[in-house]
């Protein structure tokens, strides 16, 4: 199918203010910001849309507090799209919405909005890696980045009150390719066959539907690095990072925040084709992180804070 990835994520918040000081400090390039609505955007034009939880026009919300409202996915063009919708038009709960955009909802509850996509296919080129024999990286340092600027929002985690209902809807009705699962308990999912590894991962939770984590794609490891190293030095504490997940192969760091569960900085995640083979595995910690820091690193000090994660988000 036809859908490429994330355009923007909706969140409703119960304060605007720290939400947007928080989006600042991520890295986000602001668009618009009033009392009730603030609009950032990633490098590539991906955007961040922050409205007040009690809004009247907000889609209803799946869990209490701060959260995500709705997911705007996107299409290559309006021919992409129409593909896509001829399938969504199926799903019951299938309405255009007075801003002209279909929406469904998932069977967590949660809007889905569809459009052509507003981002900016971009190449970013990471930092090239040296080894004995073979120096990708010649007469250049390796950087030291003081501030993350995302590039992308490359996935949505979602807990689901019906595991099965998910899955299905996903790859059915989304179109979604299954890169990777957890039978019965979780399954990482990519909207292009063609495509990074995931950009929707969803866990089994039931009678507590939520959202679980949103993550921004930035250049490479020393951005995730460095960027975090910010976050810290503002006072943003850390969830659980920065380590490495096994499944996936990225880099990340956690952080908590004003405007919904941890929101990530990764890097480096695997890329698929039609060659890759989705592999099952049985749940457990050391294949949410192969190594992390707990509590994170001190922004000034650079050195490991003392904690230990008690995030117990479902698969740390
Ligand atoms: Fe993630």
């Amino acid at each position: 199918m036809s859908l490429i990835g994330i355009d923007a994520v909706v969140f409703g918040v119960a304060d605007m203010a720290e939400a947007k000081r928080f989006l600042e400090d991520w890295g986000l390039a602001q668009v618009s910001a009033t009392a009730d609505k603030l609009v950032y955007r990633t490098r590539d034009g991906s955007e961040v849309i922050v409205r007040p939880k009690d809004a009247a026009d907000l889609p209803p919300a799946i869990e209490q507090g701060n959260t995500v409202r709705e997911v705007i996915w996107g299409a290559e063009n309006q021919q992409e799209l129409d593909k896509s919708l001829a399938t969504l038009k199926t799903v019951e709960s299938f309405a255009t919405g007075a801003d002209g955009l279909p929406r469904v909802k998932d069977p967590n509850g949660l809007s889905l909005a569809f459009r052509v996509s507003k981002r900016t296919p971009m190449v970013i080129k990471p930092t090239q890696p040296n080894g004995p024999g073979s120096h990708q990286r010649v007469d250049e340092r390796s950087p030291v980045y003081t501030q993350a600027h995302p590039v992308n929002i490359g996935h949505v985690v979602l807990f689901a009150n019906d595991f099965a209902a998910m899955r299905a809807f996903y790859t059915e009705k989304l179109g979604f390719t299954i890169s990777d699962e957890y039978p019965g308990h979780g399954v990482f999912m990519r909207c292009q066959v063609v495509g990074v590894h995931h950009n929707t991962f969803v866990l089994n939770r039931p009678g507590k539907p939520g959202i679980n984590h949103v993550a921004f794609t930035v250049t490479d490891i020393h951005e995730v690095i460095g960027g975090g190293l910010a976050m810290s030095r503002k006072g943003w504490k850390t969830e659980i990072g920065p380590g490495r997940h096994p499944i996936s192969s990225a880099y990340f760091w956690y952080f908590e925040n004003p405007l919904a569960a941890p929101l990530e900085y990764y890097a480096d995640e695997d890329f698929c084709t039609e060659a890759w083979k989705p592999q099952t595995f049985e749940r457990k910690p050391e294949l949410f992180a192969e190594w992390a820091v707990a509590g994170g690193i001190d922004g000034t000090t650079r050195r490991q804070a003392h904690g230990i994660d008690k995030s117990g988000r479902g698969h740390a």
